[in-house]
């Protein structure tokens, strides 16, 4: 017999409202941390633009500390992707029908916290930040798409930052949790995944964590802030809709040691447990594990906690693991003694990104996950950043996107069918071009649709197909049996 995924297996794509959504001054949103972010290149990093303390105008790298006295500010001669993204806000029906067409049975979006909070700070949620998911959600039910929803994508209403210098605070635990129960209670019985943070392993600078200074202790600090948010959010929510299943969102690309000098491979392992594992570790077994000691202590590192923390944390841990998986880095010790990471495997080859391309590594990354947590597992992003071109028949020929998902879906496919690891779901990354992320870029494009816009934001916004659309079409239907 072939090998098929699970008949209840979820087929989707994922997106994220900054990179996606647009409309950023629409219909009382307020402005996120985001909003002040330039875009850049593979080459040139991305700027937040500030007001500096003598009035004068600044900017710094989006994951630098602020000058002192220095707050993110607007200029109109500036363009900021986030503003209109590609606009999903305008065109969330057409978007919504080709994912219905392409027969996916879920969709994982981010709700953008300062349309339903603009400050972070009111007590009632704003109306109209809640009727537009609200139309998002019910259509996505009509077309039998199962909505997964991620509270906070990298974001933070940027009031946060600028007053209470962001999760450093424990005042945004509060802002956060209201929320929370807020989309929790709005949406029970509709949406059943919640995925509390994204990509929490490897939040850093004012955009996501909205602290001005980027030493290890705020960061952890803050990041400890999260921990506790997230348990909150799960006890609050368990008791609003029994029925929800709570996950957070890590980003798990794998690493390899670069020989097999026991130097490298201890490296290798100590790296993925404190870049990665270390987060999952404390939030979905419920404690910091016995070698947080060695590594605060390395990084001069000293958390102050709240008396309630510990067993906040120990009692509600998560149901489920969500990671992104795009590639594979290798790991070495230098003459030095630094461990120093690179994509330089020869064995493998690299998107013009320099992205490896690895799809064992998933394999790999599903039974490591299942090996050390035994919770179920969704793959909430995973796809190739590309540059799509647009032909004179008015197609996007992307067989390479084809080959990159197929390679992968094969390996989640022997993940489940061989190594019986429960993973419930995949949900491609970007399936209508958005933003990327770390270059801010348009033309690196991961989608199943085209939209016709460029690096400044020019173009129709139309939607065109690609040829991946078609075979995942086919791919849905046949349950992966021909990959
Ligand atoms: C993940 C993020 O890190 O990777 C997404 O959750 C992001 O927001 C994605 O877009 C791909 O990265 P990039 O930089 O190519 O957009």
């Amino acid at each position: 017999m072939m090998a098929t995924f699970p008949k209840d297996f979820l087929w989707g794509g994922a997106t994220a409202d900054f990179q996606y959504d647009g409309g950023y001054d629409e219909d009382g949103r307020g402005l996120l941390s985001h909003d002040f972010v330039t875009a850049g290149s593979a080459t040139r990093p991305r700027q937040l633009t500030l007001k500096l303390k003598n009035g004068g105008r600044g900017s710094v790298n989006a994951h630098d500390s602020l000058p002192e006295g220095a707050e993110p500010a607007l200029y109109d001669d500036v363009y900021y992707p986030s503003h209109q993204a590609t606009d999903f806000y305008h065109h969330w029906q057409e978007d919504i029908d080709l994912m219905a067409e392409m027969g996916f049975s879920t969709y994982r979006f981010s709700i953008c916290w300062s349309r339903i909070y603009p400050t972070g700070e009111e007590a009632q949620p704003n109306p109209a930040g809640l009727h537009f998911y609200d139309q998002v959600i019910d259509r996505l039910i009509e077309k039998k798409i199962e909505p997964i929803i991620t509270i906070c994508h990298d974001e933070l209403p940027n009031y946060l930052g600028e007053h209470y210098d962001g999760w450093s605070s424990r005042h945004t635990i509060d802002c956060y949790v209201k929320y929370a129960k807020t989309l929790i209670d709005r949406y029970r019985g509709k949406v059943r995944y919640w995925i509390t943070f994204n990509e929490i392993n490897i939040l850093s600078g004012y955009i996501a964590l909205g602290t001005h200074q980027q030493d290890a202790q705020t960061r952890y600090q803050a990041i400890h802030h999260m921990f506790v948010a997230n348990a909150l959010a799960i006890q609050a929510g368990r008791k609003i809709d029994p029925a929800a299943k709570f996950g957070t969102m890590y980003a798990l690309s794998e690493n390899y040691p670069a020989t097999c000098k026991p130097q490298d491979v201890f490296a290798s392992y100590q790296t993925r447990r404190n870049n990665g594992l270390f987060y999952v570790d404390v939030m979905a077994r419920g404690y910091y594990p016995s070698y947080t000691a060695a590594k605060f202590a390395q990084e001069n590192v000293k958390l102050e906690f709240d008396p309630a923390d510990l067993e906040l944390l120990k009692n509600n841990t998560l149901d489920f693991i969500a990671f992104s998986y795009y590639r594979s880095a290798i790991v070495k010790v230098d003459d030095q003694d630094q461990v120093i990471f690179s994509n330089d495997n020869p064995y493998l080859k690299s998107t013009p990104w320099g992205w490896t391309i690895d799809p064992l590594g998933l394999r790999y990354c599903l039974n490591e996950l299942f090996d050390r947590y035994q919770k179920p597992l969704i793959v909430i992003e995973n796809g190739l950043g590309a540059v799509d071109e647009l032909t004179a028949d008015g197609k996007v020929h992307d067989d390479y996107r084809i080959n990159y998902l197929r390679d992968h879906l094969r390996e989640i496919r022997n993940a489940i069918t061989i190594d019986r690891i429960p993973c419930f779901g995949y949900t491609m990354w970007g399936n209508t071009d958005l933003v990327s992320l770390s270059t801010g870029e348009m033309k690196k494009r991961y989608g199943f649709v085209y939209v016709d816009m460029d690096d400044q934001g020019h173009g129709s916004l139309n939607r065109i197909k690609k040829d991946s659309f078609d075979w995942f079409k086919k791919t849905i239907t046949t349950a992966g049996v021909d990959l």
